[in-house]
């Protein structure tokens, strides 16, 4: 039974903490990484919760917990990933276009690193030369992922050392006795078709031969999870059985066998997590009836800028009768979150919630418009707690030096 919260759930808890409010469910992340490792529990693949995804400390180390590894975009993520108690080995700081100072920061805490680029492979070179194993992004010129905002392995794709430049990596490896230990690619987001990872998998066996020291090959994450009701996720069981085809197919010449990772971010927390908003205002209009909540792409952003679908539900009213609604915030610009969806009856007062609010909601929210941030609940064996407490005008003033 696939592990969800119920609407009274939902409900009980924006009564308790107020909204807008996010809420994740613990034991939905359990779920799906179990759902991971019994799908390649007969290949030898680790995983690495891509945390840009949703960084909260608690769901670190409850992902932590589970005996996952993570994958890191920022030395700021690998700092909170060693706070909620992952060891260096543990984790894996995928960089790109990054200060080589922030890569030193991360050699100096001894955790794995990816380099994107040819300046910082050089640089990499000349001062640590074999002493340190580094993995190198390349862009394997492949287009993939849900729209083109979120596909990162294309040819005009600012991710990667472009395969086609191989030739300049293996000058800087041979001149500076490089310890390339791991060759990585992630071609996008919401990859449903798993020919994607064959393909990339082939693009990296021709130049897997070229590096004799390499112990894994690094996948990235882009698992795509359900949006719409009867939406397909990316087949795992078929992933992995495809990625074991194909590496017991083309065993490493170089004799080693090559663990896989991978890094998926979505796959794990989207479902796991709801936004709960409150109904300000109902506006009738000829065109639609705008449904105005107290929230915005201040707090979830997707739908604005991924034109991404969440499916709303009227918690408040779940045998109403249906009606058309134009979900939209209350940010100072255009702000739709669903354009005449279909939605229980809406009074004002109602709560309404949106799902898949779990991967790039909160993490990506702002204080756009001098609006609070949401607070952030984990429901864990059955019991609701805070994990992050809602802006207050403080917050707001944090940071601000009054000169004048
Ligand atoms: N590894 C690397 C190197 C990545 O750049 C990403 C995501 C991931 C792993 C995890 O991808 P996932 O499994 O979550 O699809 N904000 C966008 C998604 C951007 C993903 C950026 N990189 C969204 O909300 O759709």
């Amino acid at each position: 039974m696939s592990q969800s919260l119920s609407l009274q759930q939902l409900k009980e808890a924006a009564e308790q903490f107020g909204t807008p409010l996010y809420v994740y469910h613990a034991e939905k992340i359990t779920e799906q990484y179990q759902k991971l490792q019994t799908a390649f529990s007969k290949s030898d693949v680790q995983i690495f919760y891509a945390c840009k995804a949703l960084t909260n400390i608690n769901i670190l180390q409850h992902v932590r917990s589970l005996g996952s590894n993570i994958d890191c975009s920022s030395i700021n993520e690998v700092k909170l990933s060693l706070h909620a108690g992952f060891t260096p080995e543990r984790i894996l700081y995928t960089s790109n276009g990054i200060a080589f100072e922030e890569i030193e920061e991360a050699k100096d805490l001894g955790v794995h690193i990816n380099i994107d680029s040819l300046s910082n492979l050089e640089k990499f070179g000349k001062k640590f030369g074999h002493s340190y194993p580094v993995g190198i992004r390349l862009r394997p010129n492949i287009l993939a992922g849900g729209n083109l905002k979120i596909s990162t392995g294309h040819d005009k794709s600012k991710f990667g050392i472009p395969v086609d430049q191989i030739e300049k990596i293996i000058a800087l490896v041979t001149k500076y006795n490089l310890f390339i230990k791991d060759l990585h690619i992630h071609t996008g987001s919401e990859i449903k078709d798993v020919e994607v990872f064959v393909k990339g998998i082939e693009v990296l066996f021709d130049i897997i031969p070229r590096f004799q020291e390499l112990e894994f090959i690094d996948l990235g994450g882009g698992f795509k999870v359900p949006y719409k009701d009867g939406d397909a996720e990316t087949d795992i069981e078929l992933l992995a059985a495809k990625v074991k085809e194909a590496f017991d197919k083309r065993p490493n010449p170089n004799g080693k066998s090559l663990q896989v990772w991978f890094e998926p971010g979505k796959f794990l927390v989207s479902e796991c997590g709801y936004l709960i908003t409150q109904v300000n205002v109902l506006k009738e209009s000829t065109a639609t009836v705008f449904a105005g909540v107290n929230s915005g792409f201040n707090h979830l952003i997707r739908p604005m800028f991924y034109d991404s679908y969440h499916r709303i539900k009227n918690i408040s009213n779940p045998d109403g009768e249906e009606k058309k609604y134009s979900v939209v915030g209350n940010i100072c610009e255009t702000d739709t979150f669903a354009w005449d969806r279909k939605l229980n009856e809406v009074r004002e007062g109602d709560y309404l919630v949106f799902y898949n609010a779990g991967a790039y909601g909160f993490e990506m929210s702002s204080n756009f418009n001098s609006r609070f941030k949401p607070a952030e609940i984990l429901f864990k064996n059955g019991k609701m707690h805070l994990i992050r407490r809602r802006d207050t005008f403080d917050d707001l003033l944090k940071n601000q030096i009054e000169v004048l």
